[in-house]
């Protein structure tokens, strides 16, 4: 009887562990589906040593630019990056669009974008897309839908035209007529700022023209001569897209005779240069766009790198410079 019991005991023992078995062999399927987050988990550990960055800058039209290629280079050095891919596509967006697919063809981490103009650049962003390398839209912004880029980093550039145009405001309270010089023709940063400017001045300011000025010095000073010419004792105030236009501008109007503020001028950036015509009297107020962007993006592209989620849109907090406090900046102004 006992001997019965024992046997029952132990085939009721062997039935157990031949039941456990199965869940015992089981356990290494864990890691098995557990296993896609291997590779993820290496993605996830990038540093800046990997970074290979494209950077096909615009050009090298403005203090400003200058600024910002500087914010780059000395970002990428500091923090050690693998390698910036740098371009100057001299304003001309086929120039930025070759440069885009070389990079394409190189297999690089991420492409940073400045784009010279919003429209134009659906195909070269889907190739991008299609190769699985991020694309940040840098500065100035597209017209492409944004699904075809990861995010944008830059200035608000309609609200840098409203606050342009509420400082005209303040500075023809009774209203009067202007000019405006205007940046690359088709640029996020021309288009915006128009518009903001548009949509915030009194009615009883009246733009009698607008020419571009393509963002340089060069270009600024004789499209300002011919508005001089053209509508001489007419304008009572200035709105430039930029410093550099806006240094070209101040150098037609000493030409044609004019005083330290008899033209009434509102300019953009707030450079180095912008501040000391507002030292010098020919501008009234700057309202600020800032060029130091590099380390945004390469904060931002390590983290694209690693597969992190990020902002759709990164727009940089931005000032107005007035005359008085110039002279006190100016010393320490990097740009
Ligand atoms: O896109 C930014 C603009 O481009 C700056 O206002 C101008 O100086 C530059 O050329």
């Amino acid at each position: 009887m006992k001997i019965t019991k024992l046997l029952s005991a132990v085939l009721v023992l062997v039935f157990l562990l031949a039941a456990c078995a199965p869940a015992a062999t089981q356990a290494p399927a864990a890691p098995a589906a557990t296993q896609p987050a291997a590779p993820a988990a290496a993605a996830g550990n990038k540093t800046y040593a990997d970074m290979v960055l494209c950077f096909p800058q615009l050009g090298a039209e403005s203090d400003w630019r200058t600024a910002d290629t500087a914010s780059f280079k000395e970002t990428a050095a500091k923090l050690g990056i693998k390698q910036l891919v740098f371009s100057d596509a001299q304003q001309k967006q086929e120039n930025q669009i070759s440069a885009v697919r070389a990079c394409i063809q190189q297999g690089v981490s991420v492409i940073a974008l400045p784009p010279v103009v919003e429209t134009g650049w659906d195909a070269v962003l889907q190739e991008a897309k299609d190769a699985k390398i991020p694309v940040i839209i840098v500065d100035r912004s597209v017209s492409a839908p944004p699904t075809m880029y990861d995010s944008h980093i830059g200035s608000d550039m309609e609200l840098e035209g409203k606050k342009a145009g509420e400082e005209m405001n303040k500075l023809l309270p009774n209203g009067g007529n202007i000019i405006e010089l205007s940046g690359t023709t088709g640029s996020g940063a021309a288009v915006g700022r128009a518009k903001g400017f548009r949509e915030t001045l009194n009615p009883n300011i009246k733009i009698l023209d607008s020419q571009t000025g393509n963002f340089t010095r060069a270009e600024g000073k004789p499209v300002m001569e011919a508005f001089l010419k053209k509508y001489a004792g007419q304008i009572q105030g200035a709105f430039i897209h930029n410093d550099d236009m806006a240094i070209g501008a101040i150098e037609a109007m000493k030409a044609a005779g004019l005083k330290p503020g008899d033209l009434k001028t509102v300019s953009v950036d707030g450079t180095r240069g912008g501040f000391q015509a507002m030292v010098d009297g020919w501008i009234q107020a700057d309202v600020e766009c800032n060029p130091l962007l590099g380390p945004q993006v390469m904060e931002m592209a390590l983290k694209l790198m690693n597969g992190q989620p990020v902002d759709k849109n990164v727009l940089t907090n931005e000032t107005v410079y007035y005359p008085d406090k110039a002279a006190e900046l100016l010393p320490t102004r990097k740009y």
